[in-house]
């Protein structure tokens, strides 16, 4: 093995440590110091180093946080000292029973309780030798549990050294490996687009990530470690179980920062409340409150039960998850024309709330679970999110149980119903018709890039809608002063005003015209193309996806959108009645002034030299123009593209000296093709 040069060894060093003090910034303080960037820099270096000279390599060095090689299978590990249970308590007087017991074994008038959130993630077991990470464990059966160490290095927020010069001979740490909520979404959407199985939730999620014969597979995971307290350690430790925290977050650990000291019962009932309270608000999921005693020193003499301490306490909270009867799969059109399938269930109670619908998200996810129509289901409510269904109980599906499809129709509107190449979600295709989207398609279309139509807010719409004044876009272009002077802060003024708004609107360009329509895939400058290529509404309206994949930028999936969503009556109908409410745009054969800010080339100067082979001069200068474009004869500091030909002039060589940009025929043809 090459020898390692001192320079080498003290710049591995110093970069070990570096990396290791940024790692604490970031997953256990959460206050980093430098940018991703900056960190993988150093990684990148050390990772040089250590392949330069193998020697410099340990089993502590911040590389090995990457994962390594697959294991055939996990060892045994034998816990120093056991990992018990706990006690759970599910009422206030369990935990008024606790208390009594304690003050009167230890015959104190008041005990000193540390109160912890229960973690509800997998527990792990650390073992340090000298300050450096050895060993890690999974609880197992309490006694010995799996070996997972180079799973466990690639979790940030476990030290894979201790943070101290003094560190004991011997320390075991034990802690819950959660995954936060955040981190959990972003998990389950990128399993969702690479269509594979999602978690059913984040506590699966953390025991199958730690689980992983794979440590590179561990190492993609997004885990955190919450360290709660120690096993074994051949050294004193602080008196107090909040002190022995304090010091375990000293030494590089994350310490859950809703611990606190709390006196007696009524302290522990107080903690209680507000953890529930605050529930929705934490971005891990807990199952309860944890009450230990904080004087360590009495803990022996308090003992235990056949499987849990006597000096500590899992008071639960409600649980979030029930299992419950599904009587139908409901397709729920939202304000966007996405189709949901929702759940109708047998009213359930979960977490203090009765429940009786919850979401499947899309066909795929209905079908990947292989939900159906009478099966008992496990639900979950987390956070604020809408209840969703989780998974099947299997073991109860009646012979009955009916698998469902996507309806062919919206059940809102009868538009069609399609599912666009690359999304993974069913739409109705009614979108100007559709009364589930009317407020959704109202707001889209009076949107400063759409038709701008001011001072016609979503509470506004809302209450038009709700009283029947507005039902599709073309009912705004008959709002009366009277049907505005009803509404909640509408006085004469903003009435007046909005009218003014809404009959200025009528002139219009065809771009925003299209883009306001809210044809789902067609954005602004799809609209300005598809404006360029047709000229007029009713060559586009009559193209087929063929003629439409000729349009620049447009694909198949756009190309069938477009036509499905001039294929609805519905949506025909309400475009007719624009342009009979006056509604109008000027022909873009003859555009100049109003509107020519949107053309594609508005504003920009063009100088036209050497001989074109598709066009004559005037051909391309009409094009230009039409394009919102303006032709110059010579080149100047303000010109924007010289379009050279074959056998150019001088023009060219000024612009390349005036740095101007120049156009072949080919890049000539693409620009006009808008
Ligand atoms: S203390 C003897 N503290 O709950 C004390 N456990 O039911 C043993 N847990 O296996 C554990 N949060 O996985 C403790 N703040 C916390 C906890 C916690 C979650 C889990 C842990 C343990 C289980 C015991």
């Amino acid at each position: 093995m090459a020898e390692v040069p001192q320079q080498a060894r003290s710049r591995a060093a110093s970069l070990r440590e570096q990396l290791e003090h940024h790692n604490y910034r970031y997953y256990v303080l959460d206050d980093p110091e430098i940018s991703d960037a900056e960190y993988d820099r150093l990684m990148d270096e050390l990772q040089g180093l250590e392949s330069d000279y193998p020697a410099l390599k340990t089993p502590s060095s911040p590389t090995q946080r990457v994962g390594a090689a697959p294991l055939s299978e996990f060892s045994e590990s034998r816990h120093e000292t056991p990992m018990q249970s706990l006690a759970n308590a599910f009422e206030s007087g369990d935990v008024e029973d606790f208390d009594r017991r304690l003050r009167e074994s230890l015959g104190v008038d008041s005990v000193e309780y540390v109160g912890e959130p229960k973690l509800d993630g997998t527990s792990i077991n650390l073992h340090y030798v000298d300050g450096a990470l050895v060993e890690a464990a999974t609880r197992g059966d309490g006694e010995v549990g799996e070996d997972i160490t180079a799973n466990a290095r690639t979790i940030g927020s476990i030290p894979l050294q201790l943070r101290t010069d003094q560190p004991p001979a011997r320390l075991e740490v034990r802690g819950e490996v959660v995954i936060r909520h955040r981190d959990f979404e972003r998990l389950n959407q990128t399993r969702l687009e690479r269509g594979e199985r999602l978690f059913a939730n984040p506590r699966n999620a953390a025991a199958g990530s730690l689980r992983q014969l794979d440590s590179r597979i561990t190492a993609s995971r997004p885990l955190t470690l919450f360290a709660f307290g120690i096993g074994h350690c051949s050294e004193a430790m602080p008196k107090t179980h909040y002190a022995v925290l304090q010091q375990l977050r000293e030494w590089g650990f994350l310490i859950n920062d809703r611990v606190e000291r709390l006196t007696g019962a009524a302290g522990c009932l107080d903690y209680h409340e507000r953890l529930v309270e605050d529930r929705e608000q934490l971005d891990y999921e807990i199952d309860g409150a944890v009450y230990k005693v904080n004087d360590r020193s009495v803990w022996d003499r308090l003992g235990s039960t056949a499987r849990a301490p006597r000096w500590a306490l899992a008071h639960k909270l409600p649980a979030r998850e029930a299992t419950t009867l599904l009587e139908d799969i409901i397709p729920s059109v939202g304000r966007t024309g996405v189709i949901t399938p929702v759940a109708a269930l047998s009213p359930v109670e979960v977490g203090g709330v009765t429940v009786s619908r919850a979401t499947l998200h899309n066909l795929d996810e209905v079908q990947r679970k292989d939900v159906r129509v009478g099966d008992t289901v496990m639900i979950r409510r987390a956070g604020d999110v809408i209840p969703e269904v989780v998974s099947v109980v299997a073991s109860q599906r009646p012979a009955d149980a009916r698998p469902w499809s996507m309806p062919e129709r919206c059940p809102v509107c009868g538009s069609d119903v399609v599912r666009l190449d690359d999304e993974a979600a069913h739409r109705c295709m009614g979108g100007l018709f559709c009364p589930a989207q009317r407020v959704g398609a109202i707001m889209h279309f009076v949107s400063r890039r759409a038709m701008d139509i001011d001072g016609l807010g979503e509470k506004l719409v809302e209450q038009l809608v709700e009283r029947e004044r507005v039902a599709t876009v073309v009912d705004l272009y008959r709002l009366t002063r009277s049907d505005l002077l009803g509404l909640d802060r509408m006085g004469e003024k903003s009435s007046d005003n909005l009218l003014k708004a809404i009959a200025a609107s009528r002139q219009t360009t065809l771009a925003r015209f299209l883009y306001a329509l809210g044809i789902s895939q067609v954005g602004e400058v799809t609209a300005k193309n598809l404006a360029g290529h047709f000229a007029g509404l009713e060559p586009l309206m009559a193209a087929d996806e063929e003629a439409l994949v000729e349009v620049p930028d447009i694909g198949p999936v756009v190309a069938e959108s477009i036509t499905r969503f001039f294929a609805q009556s519905h949506n025909r109908e309400v475009i007719d009645g624009l342009i009979e409410a006056g509604v109008h745009w000027p022909d873009p054969q003859s555009q100049t002034a109003p509107g020519a800010d949107d053309l594609p080339l508005a504003g920009k100067t063009f100088v036209l030299t050497g001989s074109l082979e598709a066009f004559t001069r005037d051909e391309a200068k009409a094009r230009i123009e039409q394009l919102g474009g303006k032709v110059t004869s010579s080149v100047s500091g303000k010109t924007d593209y010289v379009v050279a030909g074959a056998d150019p002039g001088s023009k060219r060589d000024k612009a390349e000296a005036l740095g101007v940009t120049l156009l072949d025929e080919a890049a000539f043809g693409d620009l006009i093709e808008q």
